[in-house]
């Protein structure tokens, strides 16, 4: 499905009824990402799935994409739905770093907060030209060279080195970011704000979801994360990477269906 929003066409998956979860992927991902929770859990709640401005089947424009502009995309994408009752926003990773923002501006609409793989400190000044190289190498050499040096990062060694299907369907899911679309990212994420303010103004349900075996955030910072925000609740899923969500479903899908349970 597809919707005119602001200034750009955004391509989005509205399936399942009941309470509605607004997921947000990450960084250089689409809204593929969260197949496995449209399979597992659309028989018990709406799940609301766009894909960003510039990734996936969302029209590409260049950017920059702050944090502030994506959460205004998704506050507008669910004005055009006309979602009027709270929404539990889950956002993962770069998409975490959204929902922070989302909350900051739109907390009246949020019935519920899901944090995973995802952190609240702005980049160092290592990460930030991390960023600046990752610029360039898209420049120099497309969207494929950043896929290659991405993949190995986001899944747990194990599954990167066992698991060829995962593999796969990550690599799939990192395949359809444009150009635009990651240039405007990275430059949202180097100059993105700190979050840890954040953290104890949150008075909503809160659950943190982690991969054990995440490279991208260790899990001292997730925990660290937790320890601030009044009453979270914090799921590690054991042998799974950043992606946790593709990982391992099953266990994923029971944390949110629990969480969901408690709260509505
Ligand atoms: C993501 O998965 O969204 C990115 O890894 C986030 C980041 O690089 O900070």
């Amino acid at each position: 499905m597809h919707l005119h929003l602001r200034n750009f066409f955004m391509a989005y998956t509205d399936a399942g009824q009941g309470q509605p979860i607004l997921f947000i992927h990450g960084f250089p991902l689409t809204r593929k990402l969260w197949q496995p929770q449209v399979e597992g859990l659309a028989n018990t709640m709406r799940i609301l799935a766009p894909d960003l401005r510039g990734h996936g089947d969302s029209q590409a424009i260049p950017g920059p994409y702050s944090m502030d502009l994506l959460a205004d995309d998704l506050n507008a994408f669910l004005d055009e739905l006309e979602i009027n009752r709270p929404v539990i926003v889950c956002g993962l990773s770069m998409g975490g770093y959204v929902a922070f923002a989302f909350f900051r501006k739109y907390k009246a609409r949020m019935a519920g907060l899901i944090l995973t793989a995802t952190r609240a400190s702005p980049d160092t000044a290592e990460a930030k030209a991390g960023r600046d190289q990752s610029t360039n190498l898209i420049k120099e050499m497309g969207a494929p060279a950043i896929v290659e040096r991405m993949l190995p990062k986001l899944l747990s060694p194990k599954a990167y080195e066992n698991n060829p299907a995962v593999v796969t369907r990550a690599r799939s899911i990192m395949e359809n970011v444009s150009p635009e679309g990651l240039l405007g990212d990275l430059a949202g994420l180097r100059d993105r704000p700190d979050s840890t303010p954040t953290l104890g103004t949150i008075r909503i349900p809160t659950l943190i979801l982690a991969g054990g075996e995440d490279q991208i955030i260790p899990l001292e910072e997730v925990r660290a994360m937790q320890a601030g925000i009044h009453g979270a609740r914090l799921v590690v899923i054991p042998e799974a990477g950043h992606l946790p969500n593709l990982e391992n479903p099953e266990r994923f899908n029971w944390a949110i269906r629990e969480f969901v349970k408690e709260i509505i």
